[in-house]
């Protein structure tokens, strides 16, 4: 069974509390927080003070994925603010096995995540150090995107990467993940979703929500 992670960049953000209430209504497992910085990627959107109120408003695991340069200075205000896991790109993490040792400290899960140019074999000597690894399938800095099809492959080797390291990570996807994309990336061996347009710009959050869940059965 997959693990479905609405992704709240694509929210009514006038309106956070309900958008994530109709998520959970329709089976949501995770919430996914997309922090962006305007540097690491071209857009900016929101920090620990946001996380800190989604904190408030659910119960939810909170997925946080770091697209900001030097993830390593604010590791703390992230965990302060309520993050079960928090996730920083292999692009931008210089000393990523001090990165990921000070995440667990801060009593975190530990992510790495990898830009669809940046190889799965990067991540091969912290495999069996990590939680999760987030594979992007979009180019990261915005919602509504569409899905990189060599993204399967991607996945396939990364199931390999983790047997062949004995490791336990889940594998995440992030971008153009809807119900055209999921089903062949949950046969692919993908365990968590994260999906923000196909749920939020939906005629029905619960809905949609309810049947992406369905698809990853
Ligand atoms: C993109 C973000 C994704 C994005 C997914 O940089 O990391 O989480 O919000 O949005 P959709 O599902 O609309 O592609
Ligand atoms: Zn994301």
């Amino acid at each position: 069974m997959g693990l479905l992670a609405p992704s709240i960049l694509s929210a009514d953000f006038s309106n956070l509390s309900q958008q994530i209430r109709l998520t959970e209504i329709g089976g949501a497992d995770w919430v996914h927080c997309d922090i962006m910085d305007g540097h690491f990627v071209p857009n900016i959107t929101f920090g620990p003070v946001a996380v800190k109120a989604v904190r408030k408003i659910t119960k939810l695991p909170l997925d946080v994925h770091l697209m900001i340069e030097k993830p390593e200075k604010y590791l703390e205000d992230f965990a302060q603010a309520g993050a079960d896991y928090i996730s920083v790109h292999v692009e931008e993490a210089v000393h990523l096995n001090r990165t990921i040792n000070k995440i667990k400290e801060l009593g975190c899960k530990a992510g790495v995540v990898i830009n669809p140019a940046t190889p799965v074999e990067s991540v091969k000597d912290v495999a069996e150090y990590i939680d999760l690894l987030l594979i992007m399938t979009v180019n990261p800095g915005f919602g509504g995107q569409k899905f990189i099809p060599n993204s399967i492959r991607r996945i396939k080797e990364a199931v390999d990467l983790r047997s062949d390291c004995k490791a336990n990570f889940l594998i995440e996807i992030d971008g153009g993940v809807n119900i055209d994309t999921i089903k062949k990336a949950h046969s692919a061996g993908v365990d968590v979703f994260v999906a923000g347009s196909a749920i939020f710009h939906s005629e029905n959050i619960s809905a949609a929500t309810a049947e992406l869940k369905n698809l990853i059965k």
